[in-house]
């Protein structure tokens, strides 16, 4: 392989598995159908100019390619898997600094929300992250984009919600920007203002006030966010904030991805289905209404599992089994952030979905890819490797199944990555 190679055409011949590759892709797979993410052995894929021509199985390759011109890039992925690349849909990927001083006290047994009630948490993030020149936060979330392209990832929501005043909720969303602009891959744009309810302020109640009437107009105004999201949770915000901050959103025309039944479940499930979220955010923990409400949507609202996050501050796992069998779509993202999850590893997010979420390996892909790309809107353009789509995939090593990459947890299994049709490297 030519890592460096930028020719425009390029054909993958001799895969042993191609993943994703529909004749037309769905939006979004639910329930039963995500055991059907297509997997296609002894294959080929064309791309050209960045982009998914065609796919089909080696034993046609001769009749559909009698000659292949010099200038074509023709490579062997014999003994991989070529699958479409991750699609995050929950990230936190600008801030300041890491926080391992927390991280060392948890280590020694504080929990997270006894760290948070002691002035850590995300109130420390926005300490430093109000500090921070907005060139230095953009250096700092670029090289974090970096890593987690190294790791197979080629699209990418992005939250805001370590600024907590109006002019540092912009700033975080400025770089947001200038990452889209940057153009490696689609990027979205959330706007988090109500993430937890910084010192200037009494309660939460005013600071959704605030939020609402001062800066989600001004965020909306510069067109900064594709979406918006509060942290709807006890001790943060809670339903009525809720409500206010998703119907506010909704009357300047963005859809709503909500932090929700992280550490309590507290009906804020059925009020982001009631109010049309795109996708609900944790689910740690679920109860029966909670399901039954997003049963009653059938998928409308997508239930997106951080298992990295349940990991890393041992939470309950999101009971993803539960929900495919209720006929949901389930997504499975990083939640990449320097306080819960402070990972950029898919590969292991979506073994985690398949050793503690009870998800099947294909099942668990196609949660971390296509339906990912659908918890963010971009399923047109990837999280498939249809005709049409971005050619933005991975190649792994040389492994005999799907089931035996996921049951490498932990483990390097991506060999190469191609974004729009060039090689990573
Ligand atoms: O998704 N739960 C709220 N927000 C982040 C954590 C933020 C932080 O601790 O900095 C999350 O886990
Ligand atoms: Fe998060």
């Amino acid at each position: 392989m030519n890592p460096n190679s930028a020719s425009s055409t390029v054909i993958l011949r001799d895969i042993d598995f191609l993943v994703g590759a529909f004749a037309r892709a769905p939006r979004v797979l639910k329930g039963g159908e995500m055991l059907d993410f297509p997997v296609l052995q002894d294959a080929w894929l064309h791309i050209e100019s960045g982009e998914v021509v065609a796919f089909g199985r080696m034993e046609d390759f001769a009749e559909v390619f009698p000659s292949i011109d010099d200038a074509v890039e023709l490579v062997s992925c014999s003994g991989r898997i070529v699958h479409p690349g991750y699609c995050d849909s929950h990230t936190h990927m600008v801030y300041a600094a890491g926080r391992y001083g927390e991280y060392v006290d948890r280590v020694r047994g504080l929990t997270y929300e006894k760290i948070a009630q002691r002035g850590g948490g995300i109130l420390n993030s926005a300490a430093k992250l109000r500090l921070m020149p907005e060139d230095d936060l953009f250096d700092a979330a670029m090289q974090r984009v970096e890593r987690a392209v190294a790791g197979g990832v080629v699209a990418m929501e992005i939250k805001s919600g370590y600024g907590l005043d109006l002019e540092s909720e912009l700033k975080m969303l400025r770089v947001i920007a200038r990452v889209k602009a940057a153009d490696v891959m689609p990027i979205r744009s959330t706007f988090l203002g109500c993430h937890a309810v910084p010192p200037e302020f009494d309660n939460a109640s005013t600071y959704t006030d605030f939020v609402t009437r001062e800066m989600l107009p001004a965020v909306a105004a510069e067109g900064l966010a594709d979406y918006v999201d509060i942290f709807c949770e006890k001790g943060y915000f809670e339903l009525p904030q809720t409500r206010q901050l998703i119907q506010a959103g909704r009357d300047l025309g963005l859809p709503s991805k909500v932090h929700v039944n992280q550490f309590n479940a507290m009906g804020g499930v059925a009020l982001c289905v009631e109010m049309g979220a795109r996708s609900v955010d944790h689910l740690e923990v679920l109860n029966a209404e909670d399901l039954a409400a997003l049963s009653a949507a059938g998928g409308d609202t997508i239930p997106v599992a951080l298992p990295l996050c349940s990991l890393f501050l041992d939470l309950p796992y999101t009971p993803a089994r539960s929900l495919v069998d209720a006929a949901l779509p389930v997504a499975i993202a990083t939640d990449h952030n320097p306080g819960s999850a402070p990972c950029l590893n898919m590969h292991l997010a979506a073994a985690l979905g398949c050793l503690r979420m009870g998800l099947l390996p294909i099942e668990s892909l196609a949660a971390s890819t296509l339906n990912g790309a659908a918890a963010m809107d971009v399923s047109q353009q990837v999280g498939h490797l249809s005709p049409g789509a971005e050619a933005s995939l991975v190649i792994t090593r040389p492994l005999n199944s799907v089931d035996e990459m996921m049951y490498a947890f932990g483990d390097p299994v991506v060999d190469e990555v191609m974004l729009r049709g060039r090689w990573v490297g």
